[in-house]
C-alpha cells in the first residue's frame, strides 16, 4: 500500500482563522506548525480539501479518518468540536488525509469495511464489499429460510464477505469459498479467523468451479467480476487505481465470467438447489436468458438493488428430465 510523501509542495497552513483548504496542504503537527487546530475546524478544513481533490463525501470521509487517527468513533468527534488537536494527533491524521486526497479508498486507509453483521479487514488485495452484495446475501437467506443443514459454494470470495455472512446468518453446515487469487484467500482466511468462523468455511484456490470438481451444493452464489474493459475509463479513481483488476473486469462486455458460471453451474447445483449471481447494471436480462436457454433451471428470476436496478439473477435447479422442480425446491 502506498503512503503519501511528507513534503508538501504548496503553502502548509491556511491563511485565515477558519482556514480555507483551497490550494493548501494539510496542517502539520510538528515544530513550526504554530496554529491551533480544534476538531471542528479541522473537519471543516479537511472536507473542503478533500472535495477540492474530487472526493464526493469529503466531510464524512474526513470524520472517519480523524476518528481513526484519534482512536475514537466518528460520533464521538461531535462531543469534542472545540478540543484542540495535539501535535501528535495532527501528525497521525495528516498522512491519512493525504492518502484519501490521492483517492485511495477510505476503507483501505482505515483497513476495514462493514458488511452486514461483519467488520471485514480489507486492503488492495481484495474488492471492498458493496451494499449491492448485501442484497444478494439477503436474497439467498430469504430463499433458504426454514431449511436446515445446507451446503453452499461462494465463487470468487474476495474478502470472504458472502461466505462468512452466510456462515454467520444462514442454515449452512458446510461452506466452500473459492478464489483464484492467493492474496485474496489470505485476507478471507484471516477474516474468517477474526469472525470465529474459520471452522465453518473451507477456502480453496482455483478458477471458478475447478476446486470443487465432482461436488454439488444446495446453494451456489457469486459476485464475480462483471465490469466491461470498455468501461474502465469511466470508473472512479478509487476503483480503477486501487481495487484489484481481477476482481473487476471480465472481458470486453463484462459477461465473460458470468457466462462461464452460468454454463457450468447445472453440474454443481443440487436438484432443487439455488444459483444466485450478482450482475452489473444492464446485464440481468442477458444472464437470465442464458440460464433459461440451458433448460437446466425450473425457475429464473431477478432481484433489485437498493437503487431499484436489477442486480441479482437467481435460478432454481430443475430436478427431472422435464425440468420440473422437486416438492421442496428452495
Ligand atoms: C467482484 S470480486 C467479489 C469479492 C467478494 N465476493 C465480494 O462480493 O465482495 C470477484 C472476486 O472473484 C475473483 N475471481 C476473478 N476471476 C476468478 C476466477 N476465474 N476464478 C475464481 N475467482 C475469480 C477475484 O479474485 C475477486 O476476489
Amino acid at each position: 500500500m502506498s503512503t503519501p510523501g511528507s513534503s508538501p509542495t504548496r503553502a502548509t497552513t491556511p491563511e485565515t482563522t477558519e482556514g480555507s483548504a483551497v490550494g493548501s496542504d494539510p496542517p502539520k503537527g510538528g515544530a513550526g506548525a504554530g496554529e491551533t487546530w480544534a476538531v471542528l475546524r479541522m473537519m471543516r478544513w479537511s472536507a473542503e480539501y478533500l472535495e477540492e481533490k474530487g472526493v464526493e463525501r469529503g466531510r464524512l470521509d474526513a470524520e472517519y479518518l480523524l476518528a481513526h487517527a484519534l482512536g475514537t468513533r466518528r460520533l464521538q468527534l461531535y462531543l469534542q468540536y472545540d478540543r484542540p488537536l495535539t501535535p501528535t494527533e495532527l501528525d497521525a491524521y495528516r498522512p491519512l488525509l493525504l492518502r484519501r486526497a490521492r483517492r485511495e479508498p477510505l476503507q483501505y486507509i482505515i483497513g476495514t469495511a462493514g458488511f452486514r453483521e461483519l467488520e471485514l479487514a480489507v486492503d488492495p488485495r481484495v474488492l471492498i464489499p458493496r451494499p449491492e452484495t448485501e442484497v444478494l446475501v439477503q436474497m439467498v437467506l430469504d430463499r433458504v429460510e426454514g431449511r436446515e443443514d445446507l451446503t453452499a459454494l461462494d465463487l470468487g470470495t474476495g474478502s470472504g464477505a458472502i461466505a462468512l455472512s452466510l456462515a454467520k446468518e444462514g442454515p449452512f453446515v458446510r461452506l466452500v469459498a473459492t478464489d483464484d487469487s492467493a492474496d485474496a484467500l489470505e485476507v478471507a482466511r484471516s477474516n474468517a479467523e477474526a469472525a470465529e468462523l474459520a471452522g465453518r468455511v473451507e477456502f480453496r484456490r482455483g478458477s471458478l468451479f475447478e476446486p470443487v470438481a465432482g461436488e454439488t451444493f444446495d446453494v451456489v452464489v457469486s459476485n464475480p467480476p462483471y465490469v466491461a474493459r470498455t468501461e474502465e475509463d469511466g470508473l472512479e479513481p478509487e476503483v480503477a487505481a486501487w481495487e484489484p483488476a481481477d476482481a473487476l473486469f471480465a472481458g470486453p462486455d463484462g459477461l465473460e465470467v458470468l457466462r462461464r458460471i452460468a454454463g457450468d453451474a447445472p453440474t454443481f447445483v443440487e436438484p432443487g438447489g439455488l444459483l444466485a449471481l450478482e450482475v452489473g447494471a444492464g446485464q440481468a436480462a442477458t444472464v437470465s436468458e442464458g440460464l433459461r436457454d440451458t433448460g437446466a433451471w425450473s425457475e429464473v428470476g431477478t432481484e433489485k438493488d437498493l437503487a431499484g436496478r436489477e442486480r441479482v439473477v437467481w435460478a432454481v435447479r430443475a430436478s427431472g428430465p422435464d425440468g420440473t422442480p422437486p416438492p421442496d425446491a428452495a
